[in-house]
């Protein structure tokens, strides 16, 4: 009997419109908003970002990081019996991305849902999917992360919107005889709801209140900060390993300053974190997978690592997956 998930592929899309710092610096003044790239690069780390054109949704995006985690599994849509897609920008308010996605991926009948947990939706979602393969209701999930969060920025706030970026990343999660997924340690404290959050909603066809990103940027990042470590110990005891045991650290790409001292905390040099937010900027829920998987096919992840990936976002929401891969 399988009881183990266990990844066999990994895949991610970036829209081809790609802003550098100085790209966006110009574009903002353009507005009357003033920020620099020194600014940018010293409290964040980040150097570009890509863009979704108007017309592209979330589901565009996913899709594309479906099919190439697929073609890595060596598998077709087909075979797969349940997608989940870790999202804060959906497509529409219903039905959910994953719905839209199995639609475009040319299959139907598997069970498709959407996960939110903002920026740790994708370790929400990878752990739903892994339960579900060990009680036997899934053999082969598709497990997406997939935002335009560029469509919810408010362009005159700089403390904000230089920040995020769209983008996707999947993997393929396998029932498998040996362990992939080792332990995994979700949590939550909705009493934080006002420190990031898009007030606004869509009723009746109509924008409700305020739609846009609001965020207090430095007591998230204290939050963070102390989350991050306590997750990733959590996960550790109860997969019976140590600080030690990790090859390669995957955080939500926030913030290089947060990450780093992650490392840090977790006593781990910093050759062994995984740092794509110098490319992507923030892609919330995208972000875990598409650096996971930029990291597998420039060879720097190998079968057999031990990954510590770990999200923290918007509820405020945090956790963390450990797994050899
Ligand atoms: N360009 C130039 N100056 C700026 C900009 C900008 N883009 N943004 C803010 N400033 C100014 C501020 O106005 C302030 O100026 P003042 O001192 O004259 O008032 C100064 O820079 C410092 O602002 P702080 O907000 O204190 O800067 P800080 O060092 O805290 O960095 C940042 C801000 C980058 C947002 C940081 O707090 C952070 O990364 N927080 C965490 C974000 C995060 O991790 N989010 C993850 C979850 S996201 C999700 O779930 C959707």
């Amino acid at each position: 009997m399988t009881c183990f998930s266990r990844i066999t592929g990994t895949g991610s899309y970036l829209p081809p419109r790609r802003l550098t710092n100085a790209d966006l610096v110009a574009e903002l003044a353009a507005g009357g908003v003033e920020t620099s790239d020194e600014w940018i690069v010293e409290r964040t780390g980040i150097r570009a970002r890509h863009f979704a054109a108007a017309d592209v949704s979330s589901s565009d995006l996913g899709v594309e990081a479906a099919k190439k985690a697929l073609e890595a599994a060596g598998l077709e849509p087909s075979d797969i019996d349940l997608i989940i897609v870790a999202t804060s920008t959906p497509d529409m308010v219903f039905p959910s991305v994953a719905c839209i996605l199995q639609n475009k991926l040319g299959i139907a009948g598997c069970a498709a849902f959407d996960v939110q947990a903002v920026c740790s939706g994708f370790v929400y979602a990878l752990t739903v999917a892994d339960a579900l393969i060990k009680t036997g209701s899934a053999t082969k999930a598709l497990v997406i992360g997939a935002e335009v969060f560029s469509r919810i920025l408010d362009f005159s706030d700089r403390t904000t919107c230089v920040l995020f970026g769209d983008g996707a990343g999947a993997v393929v999660l396998e029932a498998s005889d040996t362990p992939g997924i080792l332990a995994s340690d979700l949590h939550a404290d909705g009493k934080h709801v006002g420190i990031l959050c898009v007030p606004g909603h869509v009723s009746g066809g109509k924008v409700l209140g305020d739609p846009l990103l609001k965020m207090d940027g430095p007591a998230v990042f204290k939050l963070a900060v102390g989350v991050l470590e306590s997750a990733a110990r959590a996960t550790l005891a109860k997969a019976n390993l140590t600080d030690a045991d990790i090859d390669w650290l995957i955080p939500h790409q926030a913030n290089i300053r947060i990450m780093q001292s992650t490392a840090k905390k977790l006593k781990m040099p910093l050759e062994k974190l995984i740092v794509t937010v110098d490319q992507h900027g923030n892609t919330s829920a995208a972000s875990i997978p598409l650096a996971l998987d930029v990291s597998v096919r420039s060879g720097k992840i190998k079968k057999g690592d031990t990954l510590m990936l770990e999200g923290v976002g918007g509820g405020f929401t945090w956790g963390a997956v450990l797994l050899n891969y």
